[in-house]
């Protein structure tokens, strides 16, 4: 057998299947309320993460999302710095209260051009523009309305992506209409721990429902309007059963697998909820917010799904443990504590557990992949040297690099790379404690410095794959 050299554009060989294929796209990603700021500027309304961050006890220390990284301002530097680390695209969402003040009615032009301004001038640097019509700023009035517990939203919703793609379609390409809609809906209404901040697992099922619903009816009128690229991201779980052996363990993980997988991804991708689901949610709700038809509405076709990938969870039948609140129904089901390396948040590190991921989201759902978000928070900030060393997040990000051309070798269709963050930012109810970025922010002086990792990053991208380093948490 005769070994194959792979070169690196510059000519450089690349250690054997350290390569990515042609057209892999190198990207990074934000969202609206975590990097803009300018709250109440240009006409923006009230979101739910505005009320929820201003209630006391809720994000770590008061934090709110008022000033942020003053992206709104700054935008032109930072889409300097992505043209610097040489992106080849960029994944940012849309503020909706930007837009539409009270969510319905009408349009506010000055949010519309800011984001026109954003995507010419991405567009001017040769990047790609990546559009998330919804990451988690839904506008309070529509809250108050019953927010995503009422189907009054997921029509608004379909209204608004229209509006948005009216300014933008002709210049952005892919449209991703939701982020995490695992998190809107549990977080937000069933563990509370994220805006509206409401525990009830009627509402946390009825909402699940209606971000379906709202991505199939935003999806079908992207298409309407010419959308070449329609997606939805999900955080699917890595779930696994603590002893594969053991039926009680597979019982607890597929029960987890259910909630947050198969709950999103059987009617976007098969066009119906799992019979096992239907059951589970019945136990709280009567479904009656379930329409004949709204199971093929939300069926409509994806181009690629969207995929956010940061920490396993590992499962055991444990009668007697209490339900996790962000998992409602599953007494006696245990969470394992995170174990070896773990991240500032505490979340485990282990790239293999991507891989797994993408084989099984590849096998059973057969759809083009995109990791839209992957990385890790780590505390560091300038040093003596005034460089920024965060060799940890450098070995976290290869090693799921690593873990994707695993993916790719096993014959998964996996089209490009995200990482999370471009910039340190605002990071939900834990405030601007945990950094994500490749480039660090002081929030004081709103001054940017590429930290290791965007430099090493940098280099990853020109040679369009890793040099050899060692794998970690495999
Ligand atoms: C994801 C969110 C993103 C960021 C990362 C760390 O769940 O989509 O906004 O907070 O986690």
């Amino acid at each position: 057998m005769t070994a194959t050299v792979q070169v690196a554009p510059d000519g450089e060989p690349l250690a054997s299947g350290h390569a990515f294929p042609a057209g892999f796209v190198w990207g990074a990603a934000t969202a609206a309320y975590q990097i803009e700021g300018a709250a109440h500027d240009d006409g923006r309304g009230p979101s739910i993460w505005d009320t929820f961050s201003r209630t006391p006890g809720r994000v770590y220390a008061g934090h709110t999302g008022d000033v942020a990284c003053d992206h709104y301002h700054r935008y032109a530097d930072d889409v300097a710095l992505m043209a610097d680390l040489g992106l080849a695209a960029y994944r940012y969402s849309i503020a909706w209260p930007r837009i539409q003040p009270d969510g319905t009615g009408p349009v506010n032009p000055r949010g519309l051009d800011f984001y026109d301004r954003l995507t010419d001038e991405l567009l001017g640097r040769g990047i790609d523009p990546v559009v998330t019509l919804y990451h988690w700023d839904l506008p309070q009035t529509l809250q108050d309305r019953g927010g995503w517990t009422v189907r009054a939203t997921a029509e608004a919703f379909a209204d608004y992506a229209a509006i948005v793609h009216a300014k933008l379609g002709d210049r952005v390409s892919t449209w991703t209409t939701l982020n995490e809609p695992w998190c809107s809906a549990y977080l937000g209404y069933a563990s509370g721990q994220h805006a509206p901040g409401i525990q009830d697992p009627a509402s946390a099922f009825r909402a699940v429902h209606h971000l379906l619903l709202g991505h199939g009816l935003a999806a079908r009128a992207l298409r309407a309007a010419g959308a070449r690229s329609v997606s939805i991201t999900l955080n699917p779980a890595a779930v696994f059963p603590l002893d594969p052996a053991n039926p009680a363990d597979a019982a607890a993980a597929r029960i987890v697998d259910g909630l947050q997988n198969r709950i999103f991804l059987d009617p976007l991708l098969r066009g119906s909820y799992p019979d096992d689901m239907r059951e589970h949610m019945t136990r709280f709700t009567d479904l009656s917010h379930v329409r004949d038809g709204d199971e093929a509405i939300i069926q409509a076709p994806i181009d690629v799904l969207g995929v956010n990938f940061y920490t396993p969870a590992y499962v055991s039948a444990q009668p007697g443990t209490p339900a996790a609140p962000e998992y409602p129904g599953t007494e006696g089901v245990a969470f394992r504590p995170p174990v070896g390396p773990v991240t500032d948040i505490g979340w485990q590190v282990e790239p293999a557990a991507l891989t797994r991921l993408l084989d099984r989201l590849h096998t059973d759902y057969g759809v083009p992949l995109l990791i839209t978000e992957n990385g890790a928070a780590y505390p560091e900030g300038p040093a003596a040297d005034g460089e920024v060393h965060d060799a940890a997040r450098i070995d976290y990000l290869d090693g799921h690099l690593r873990a994707c051309l695993d993916a790719l070798a096993h014959g998964v269709d996996l089209r490009g790379y995200f990482a999370w963050s471009l910039l340190d930012n605002f990071e939900w109810a834990e405030g601007y404690q945990m950094r994500f970025g490749l480039v660090h922010v002081d929030y004081t002086t709103q001054k940017r410095v590429l930290k290791d990792s965007a430099k090493w990053y940098r280099e990853v991208i020109r040679r369009h794959g890793l040099t050899g380093r060692a794998r970690i948490g495999a």
